[in-house]
């Protein structure tokens, strides 16, 4: 047996001379590319990445000192791209995305979240996922639910009055951010699932009870063990990846958690949805009832398996409502900031209401809210300077050379028009950074200014994105199935909010922080809401009747 024992050292020690060799090639060739300088060769810069005061500072601060695209330094010696540039995301994102699939672990933690849903899928299975989906996001299907938008909004509305009302200074200082995120809830769940969260109205909903902080609780500041294990998922068969559904972290033990919550009452939907099916009550236009409807077509390809159909409400509910609901976050804190422009979306509005109500309507049509033409451009400029997925990772499948927008110069101060990447290499692309490049976005790039939108046409594309030139909802195949969904939403929320009520900073102007998690909420750095000392995603603003 002693061969045999010779044969197990000698192909191991290959393996590992292979492996080492193959980074002292990856990194030779990388060399080439400027980058921050390490510093932990453990760690490298991932550690202070997902510990940044202010998510993007790395980036603005990268970006500044070595141009739109540099290198970084990964988990133990890794080697990783990081780009902000056009040309790099249109190569990736629209030209070859299957070249550049999602990294193992964070394909992984994605089914953690919400099992095998159209986020997790990809290539040909996420080819059936989106088409299969698509239906609920066409135009006509969007215009029904502008109704469902406009009733929760006016919901939230009223309990704002309420609190208002019992004020004797007809001010409060109260967390918008959770306001919105239970108002979306809402949104989310009936226009997509016709399911009730009761998020609004009921805080003791099993459902929202994992909901509540999620992104805080499961992706801040990740632990130092689990940023260095997570690079080696990628070697282990898939069938073994489930069983990291049992790390005793946390974090995971957390996440797995809401999975479950969503599996129990997506089944229980799914259920209902297909016994209206089967008894010929077949008027719903929600989601699960298109999925189920997608089901009993012949063609297997036009299916979606009962696992993944219960998938699709985790991933719609994940993906859809913190996003926006931050976004608007993010846009009223800018409003809050800055009381001119505030005043000038609310005459907008006032003056599309003056004109609704001439004509006799009780609500905005979606021409009206598309004719707010302020309102529409803080919404971009929110995106843009708040993009709440600050950047994305991808991994190259294969050797490849990336080409650029904006060359770079290299250590040696030559001119790189393109970068090579190397099969198993991390890219990271960085959407706030792109958002802020001044190539794009002119001189104060750094400025939240909705004017820059003003007069400006959108069919003339000036980068790369699906919507107005932001890389905020991504771009193609994988780019975000709901951002017209989620700007329709804003819309509505804009007109609804702002007529009625006014914003300003609290007396005691907390600063507030972008946290560095999986979606940019806003957080408070010192404790200020009602004595509350909780790290927690919360946006503290003070309320008030608008005049
Ligand atoms: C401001 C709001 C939103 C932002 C900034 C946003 C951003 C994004 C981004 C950047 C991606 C691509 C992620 C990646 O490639 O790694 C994405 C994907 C996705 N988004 Fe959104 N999103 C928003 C709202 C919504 C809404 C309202 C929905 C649904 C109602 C939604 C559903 C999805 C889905 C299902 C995907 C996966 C698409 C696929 O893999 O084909 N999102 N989103
Ligand atoms: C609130 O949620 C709890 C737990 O899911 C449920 O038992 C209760 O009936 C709900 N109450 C209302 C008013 O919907
Ligand atoms: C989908 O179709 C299959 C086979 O036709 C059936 O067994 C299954 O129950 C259906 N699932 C749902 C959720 O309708």
């Amino acid at each position: 047996m002693m061969w045999l024992q010779s044969l197990a050292i000698f192909l191991t020690l290959g393996a590992i001379l292979a492996l080492v060799l193959r980074r002292t090639f990856i990194r030779y060739a990388c060399k080439l590319i400027r980058g921050p300088s390490t510093p932990s060769w453990i760690f490298g810069n991932v550690l202070d990445f997902n510990r940044q005061d202010q998510a993007g500072d790395l980036d603005f601060k990268w970006m500044r000192e070595f141009g739109p695209t540099w290198r970084l330094n990964g988990i133990l010696g890794e080697t990783i791209l990081m780009t902000a540039d056009p040309k790099a995301m249109h190569h990736a994102f629209q030209k070859y995305p299957d070249d550049y699939p999602k990294p193992a672990d964070n394909i992984e933690i994605i089914r953690m979240y919400a099992g095998p849903g159209i986020i997790w899928s990809s290539g040909h299975v996420h080819q059936r996922h989106r088409r299969i989906m698509h239906p609920m996001f066409t135009a006509p299907q969007l215009r029904t639910y502008v109704p469902i938008f406009q009733r929760n909004i006016r919901k939230m509305n009223e309990m704002w009055r309420t609190e208002l009302a019992a004020q004797p200074s007809g001010r409060s200082t109260t967390c918008v951010y959770t306001w919105l995120t239970r108002v979306a809830l809402d949104i989310v769940g009936e226009a997509a699932f016709d399911y009730s969260f009761g998020a609004l109205s009921n805080d003791s909903s099993d459902l929202l009870k994992v909901y509540t902080n999620m992104f805080v609780d499961t992706a801040l500041y990740p632990a130092a063990v689990e940023l260095l294990i997570r690079p080696f998922w990628r070697f282990l068969p898939k069938s073994f990846l489930g069983l990291m559904d049992y790390l005793p972290l946390k974090d995971i033990q957390r996440i797995r958690q809401i999975r479950k919550a969503f599996e129990k009452e997506a089944s229980i939907l799914l259920k209902h949805k297909t016994d209206d099916f089967l008894s010929g009550n077949d008027i719903n236009k929600d989601l699960m009832s298109i999925l189920v409807r997608a089901n009993a077509s012949e063609n297997p390809k036009n299916r979606l398996s009962d696992a993944e159909m219960i998938a699709q409400m985790g991933s719609i509910t994940i993906a859809g409502h913190d996003t926006t609901a931050t976004t608007l976050s993010w846009l009223f804190f800018e409003l809050a900031r800055h009381p001119q422009w505030q005043e000038k979306l609310r005459d907008e509005i006032r003056t599309f209401r003056a004109a609704a109500v001439a004509r006799g309507d009780i609500t905005f049509s979606l021409e009206d809210l598309d004719s707010m033409t302020y309102c529409i451009a803080a919404l971009k400029e929110t995106l843009r300077y708040h993009p709440v997925g600050s950047n994305v990772r991808r991994v190259a499948e294969k050797d490849d050379i990336i080409p650029l927008q904006y060359p770079i110069l290299s250590e040696s101060g030559e001119l790189l028009t393109e970068v090579p990447v190397y099969a198993g290499q991390e890219v990271w692309f960085t959407f706030c950074g792109y958002n802020r490049l001044s190539q794009i976005w002119g001189d104060n790039a750094d400025v939240w200014d909705p004017s820059r939108f003003l007069g400006r046409d959108d069919r003339k594309q000036v980068g790369v994105g699906v919507f107005a030139s932001l890389m905020t909802f991504s771009c193609g195949p994988q780019a975000c199935i709901g951002w017209r969904f989620s700007v329709m939403e804003s819309q509505v929320a804009i007109a609804e909010i702002l007529e009625s009520f006014a914003f300003s900073l609290p007396v005691d102007e907390p600063e507030i922080q972008r946290l560095p998690s999986a979606v940019m909420n806003p957080g408070v750095m010192a404790p200020c809401v009602r004595g509350k000392l909780e790290l927690g995603a919360q946006l503290p603003l003070q309320i008030s009747f608008a005049e």
